[in-house]
């Protein structure tokens, strides 16, 4: 049954983010974001997950997203990398105060929309598809300032209003679009997925599903307006995905498993089926959560309903009922996602677990759960690189992570099959670690000389990874084959 490669068209490339790899922080006439003010170092998850208040850049502390990989000066040769490579799809991500510098301003900032403008123009020389997200960790300083971010329903207006902006610039130049990455990441890291610092006496609960709740609303609408700007265009959710396993059969180890799943695929119920599901009415109402639903909120969920589900995967989760055992074996490394450590797999430097079968689980969970198109829109590995004496950097394990995830893939496509539409590894160009805010843990198929300290040339090289993989997207995924 097996073919070997996969559908004519499929969209095999890369992604980044904006914060990520982009820097000109306060160049160009942009707004400060969230993720400027997340620092490098110990404070740096305290204020991702909205527990430490820095909405400015204090004395002592470096910021990895000011510079990151500068890709704002070396955008021309980093996307004539990608077109080396044969990238089909480029997933970037807009920084919404290059266009509207503090986050709703009437007057957009031609410099920012021009940026942006000449990144599309790029693609298209190069027969790359931009694939954009509009919001990637991304809310304008501004509106965390005047509205607590979004624990305020008046956030809708403003990224609607940039929405607007956007879709009728780049209407003829952009087809693929998703709202919000990782959006079920606003429940763990709060400060980074909405811009919410949490107060004392807050009533979390119902800040985040408020929070949720204008997100939701947020998405739906811009589907909307996106559909009635650009009619071909495809408007995606995007999930950080990683289904949840049992670590016994223990039947409340199933229903533990079963529930931490429901708390991420929450968000893209609403976004696919256009309204709650009932158990989340339930849920809510047992945690005293007091949602601002106001007339016509349903309409809008209904009527702004996503044409396909992207997600990132990195690894499946494990968890168990029982909190001593979960004690024993909860995993190190990222704290964002609570889980033990499945005995079964091995870990990455970082500590997060390889699962390329898990993939094909959460393709397959995911289409059984929506029937839409899927897009993988980030899978990659975050390890150390060494350049060797004569330039050469040797990769292999990135490689055989990268292809037993393609494997998967091409198993869920033409084994089981289920609509993909392309595959984005993350981090095509090493860029700044989300999680860490290190250089060192590196995802790219192109190297970049910075470390930790900032220290570097910023000079690109191409790993043994960018060879391999411009063969994997010359065969059209046929040939995954590597020989060092
Ligand atoms: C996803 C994010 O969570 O994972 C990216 O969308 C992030 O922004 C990626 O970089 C990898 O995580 P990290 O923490 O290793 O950078």
């Amino acid at each position: 049954m097996t073919t070997k490669g996969f559908p004519e068209g499929f969209l095999w490339g890369g992604a980044t983010a904006a914060n990520q790899c982009e820097g000109g922080y306060d160049q160009g006439g942009r707004g400060l974001s969230s993720v400027d003010v997340v620092p490098f170092g110990p404070d740096r998850m305290k204020v991702a997950i909205g527990e430490r208040r820095m909405l400015s850049c204090e004395e002592g502390y470096s910021y990895p997203s000011h510079e990151a990989i500068d890709m704002y000066h070396h955008y021309e040769e980093d996307i004539r990398l990608f077109a080396e490579m044969g990238f089909k799809c480029y997933r970037l991500s807009i920084a919404w105060t290059r266009i509207l510098p503090n986050g709703d301003d009437d007057t957009p900032n031609e410099e920012g929309l021009r940026f942006y403008e000449d990144i599309f123009k790029l693609c298209k020389k190069y027969s790359i598809e931009p694939l954009v997200t509009i919001d990637h960790f991304d809310t304008p300083i501004a509106l965390i300032e005047k509205y607590g971010g979004w624990r305020d329903r008046k956030m809708i207006d403003a990224y609607v209003k940039y929405c607007g902006v956007i879709f009728n610039r780049y209407k003829d130049l952009v087809r693929y679009w998703i709202t919000f990455n990782e959006i079920n990441m606003l429940l763990h890291m709060s400060f980074m997925g909405a811009g919410i610092v949490f107060n004392e006496g807050d009533d979390r609960q119902s800040v985040l599903y408020n929070a949720a709740h204008h997100e939701l609303l947020a998405s739906a609408r811009a589907v909307k307006l996106a559909h009635e700007i650009m009619p071909d265009c495809m408007m995606g959710c995007m999930l950080a995905a990683g289904q949840f396993y049992p670590y016994s059969p223990d039947p409340k180890d199933i229903w533990d498993g079963f529930e931490k799943d429901r708390d991420n695929y929450f968000f893209i119920d609403v976004q696919a089926r256009g309204s709650y599901p009932v158990w989340a009415w339930k849920r809510m109402e047992a945690a005293g959560v007091k949602l601002d639903l106001r007339e016509g909120d349903e309409k809008t969920l209904a009527e702004g309903t996503v044409d396909y589900i992207s997600f990132s995967y990195y690894a499946s989760r494990c968890t168990t009922a029982d909190p001593e055992i979960f004690a024993k074996h909860q995993r190190p490394g990222n704290a964002v996602f609570k889980a033990v450590v499945n005995p079964y797999l091995k870990n990455t430097e970082w500590g997060w677990q390889i699962d390329p079968l898990g993939l094909r689980v959460t393709i397959n969970t995911l289409y059984d759960r929506y029937q839409k198109p899927l897009f993988i829109v980030e899978n990659g590995l975050g390890a150390t690189d060494k350049v060797e004496e004569d330039g050469s950097i040797h990769d292999p394990y990135r490689i055989d992570y990268m292809r037993q995830h393609i494997e998967a893939m091409r198993d869920a496509v033409n084994v089981d099959g289920i609509p993909v539409l392309g595959y984005t590894s993350w981090g095509c160009i090493d860029l700044v670690s989300a999680s860490t805010g290190e250089m060192k843990k590196r995802y790219g198929m192109i190297y970049v000389d910075k470390d930790n300290e900032g220290n570097g040339t910023l000079n690109r090289i191409r790993k043994d990874s960018f060879y391999w993989y411009k063969k994997v997207i010359e065969t059209n995924g046929a040939d995954l084959s590597w020989e060092e």
